[in-house]
């Protein structure tokens, strides 16, 4: 795809990206021709992967926290103070994965604000930290909720509720920020994250004959940044 190559080299921050899917689309951007700062709460998994994607530096490792607003202030600021290029694009792809919690009535209401800081807040954060840092004021800001948003699994409150925030949230962002910044929303149906848990008894559920991959749904994101998708803004896309 033509997507990002040409002109100035775009710059992306991909939240989650140290594994899985968002290291699917961290690979994918830089394919396209980005620099991509990876955010991660995983400083281990984060660094090695910055450095296995591109050895060349135009990946760059982030120790942070996306649920804490200091962790995502002071990476921004950071990005600021060193001087690094403007940015193009936000992937917020970091969540916690979905679990299968309590009935209602011992719900975990500390669990229940974790959920909603990581899985949601997270997206306020880097819109309002990133804004100003946006080249021209222009940009991409791309969320990675799930189909559970709208097909929950039992005593799923806290998934559900955070990744059906963050749809609501796409939209509300499109038209705050727009026109200059374009919001879209991807959900993924169910993503082999990895290729030693093949869920074949799971293939024939799937009209598609197989379940998604990380490079399925960064094919996507690459298109929604790209200039061929300039017109799309406050959709959700199921993948
Ligand atoms: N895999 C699936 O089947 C599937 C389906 C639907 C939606 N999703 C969504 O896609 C996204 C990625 O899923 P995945 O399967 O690759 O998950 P994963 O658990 O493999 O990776 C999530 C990444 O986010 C990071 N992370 C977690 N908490 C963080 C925090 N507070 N700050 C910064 N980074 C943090 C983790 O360290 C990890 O690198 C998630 O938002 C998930 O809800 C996944």
């Amino acid at each position: 795809m033509e997507a990002i190559t040409g002109r100035q080299a775009k710059t992306a921050v991909v939240t989650g990206g140290a594994r899985g899917i968002g290291r699917a689309i961290a690979e994918r951007l830089l394919h396209d021709g980005c620099r991509v700062l990876i955010f991660d709460i995983d400083r281990h998994t984060g660094t090695r992967t910055a450095s296995e994607l591109d050895e060349s530096g135009r990946a760059v490792f982030y120790h942070v926290d996306v649920g804490n607003e200091a962790s995502v202030k002071a990476a921004f600021e950071d990005m600021r103070g060193n001087g690094h290029d403007p940015i193009d694009v936000v992937v917020n792809n970091a969540g916690i994965p979905q679990s299968f919690g309590d009935p209602i009535h011992r719900l975990d209401i500390a669990r229940w604000n974790l959920y909603l800081a990581v899985n949601l807040t997270s997206v306020v954060l880097t819109a309002r930290y990133a804004h100003a840092l946006f080249r021209e004021g222009r940009g991409v800001i791309v969320n990675i909720a799930s189909t559970r948003f709208h097909q929950p699994d039992r005593n799923s409150f806290t998934h559900t509720a955070s990744k059906g925030g963050m749809v609501s949230l796409t939209h509300s962002l499109a038209v705050g920020l727009g026109p200059n910044i374009r919001v879209n929303c991807v959900s993924p149906g169910w993503v082999s994250t990895r290729d030693d848990l093949p869920m074949l008894k799971d293939q024939p559920r799937h009209p598609a004959g197989r379940e998604g991959r990380p490079e399925d749904i960064a094919s996507l994101v690459s298109w929604l940044v790209s200039d061929q998708a300039g017109s799309v803004t406050g959709q959700n896309f199921i993948a």
